[in-house]
């Protein structure tokens, strides 16, 4: 029940509310989420064309890797601090393939981060044969996209964190690369929040369809495969035609205020319900999933896909 003062705006929830407010503020879990984000995923890390002869540096949840051209792998990756001296690997050259030496001593790694030889010390070193490693991690190139395995374990299948598209052969996929100067939970939680109804509702895109109302639970979450969380948004294909407009009794007025909206919805109706009939292809979810929600969603750590279908 909401009481008067909290009618008013001059309450703190209280009753099933309160109760229902306490409960949401003990799950909240947002402190214990990494600030240089989720080690145990594949992330895009460098197009292959800029591999080339001399080790490439790309910086990833706040560790230096350098990549560079494998001879029984495409590509290598590996922790850009030598295991010696830290020398920077950055720095270092490939002077034979599926090679990187480091800067300092010489010390000449294989691509899976074995040692092979110390420059500075001859054939007769000793230390080639004991064992030592490097960091490496795991590579996978994808349309021209060279994918990292950030994790401490096991790789796992790199199709649980990869779009379906990157292995169809029909698929043509463009890169952007963009750097942005925020910490990486912002822009997830950007797309997963719940602006878009409100701050693109005049957008050419959104202004097609009747203005959005999310409601009050938000998208549903989910966990594919036990590990790859995704939220879903709800969209198109099966849904119920989204009210013209919603009062809101405590304001004492509707929204949106005009109707002027209807008519440009009329005027693409049409494209958009053939958009949306048209078929999914995000085959992370379910066949009946594919059904019942669109193919919207935020795949944890950091993809976001929009269904531009409708
Ligand atoms: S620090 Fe890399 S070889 Fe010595």
């Amino acid at each position: 029940m909401v009481d008067v003062e909290q009618k008013q705006g001059k309450a703190t929830p209280s009753g099933d509310l309160a109760a229902e407010y306490a409960q949401w503020q003990s799950n909240d879990r947002r402190e214990i989420i990494p600030p240089l984000g989720f080690r145990e995923y594949w992330y895009p890390a460098v197009l292959l064309k800029k591999v080339g002869k001399h080790p490439k540096h790309v910086k990833i949840l706040g560790t230096d890797l350098v990549f560079f051209r494998g001879k029984d792998i495409e590509v290598a990756c590996i922790s850009s601090v030598c295991p010696h001296r830290g020398g920077n690997f950055q720095e270092g050259d490939c002077h034979w393939k599926g090679t990187i030496t480091c800067p300092y001593h010489g010390w000449t790694f294989s691509e899976t981060g074995e040692l092979l030889a110390v420059l500075v010390e001859g054939d007769d070193s000793k230390l080639p044969h004991l064992g030592i490693n490097a960091r490496t991690y795991p590579t996978r190139v994808l349309k021209g996209m060279v994918f990292v395995w950030m994790g401490e374990g096991e790789p796992a299948p790199i199709e649980e964190d990869v779009p379906p598209e990157m292995f169809r052969e029909d698929a043509h996929v463009l890169f952007h690369l963009e750097y942005w100067l925020v910490n990486w939970r912002q822009s997830v939680e950007n797309a997963a929040d719940a602006h878009a109804p409100y701050v693109h509702r005049n957008s050419f895109r959104t202004g097609q369809v009747a203005i959005g109302f999310s409601g009050p639970v938000g998208p549903r979450a989910d966990a594919v495969n036990g590990r790859a969380s995704i939220v879903r948004s709800f969209r198109g294909r099966g849904i119920q035609d989204p009210p013209t407009f919603v009062n809101f009794t405590k304001l004492g007025h509707k929204w949106p205020k005009s109707r002027w909206r209807r008519l440009w919805n009329w005027a693409f109706k049409y494209g958009v319900k053939r958009n949306a009939k048209a078929k999914p292809t995000w085959s992370v979810l379910e066949p009946a999933q594919q059904e019942e929600w669109g193919g919207s969603l935020l795949h944890l750590p950091g993809m976001v896909r929009l269904d531009q279908r409708g």
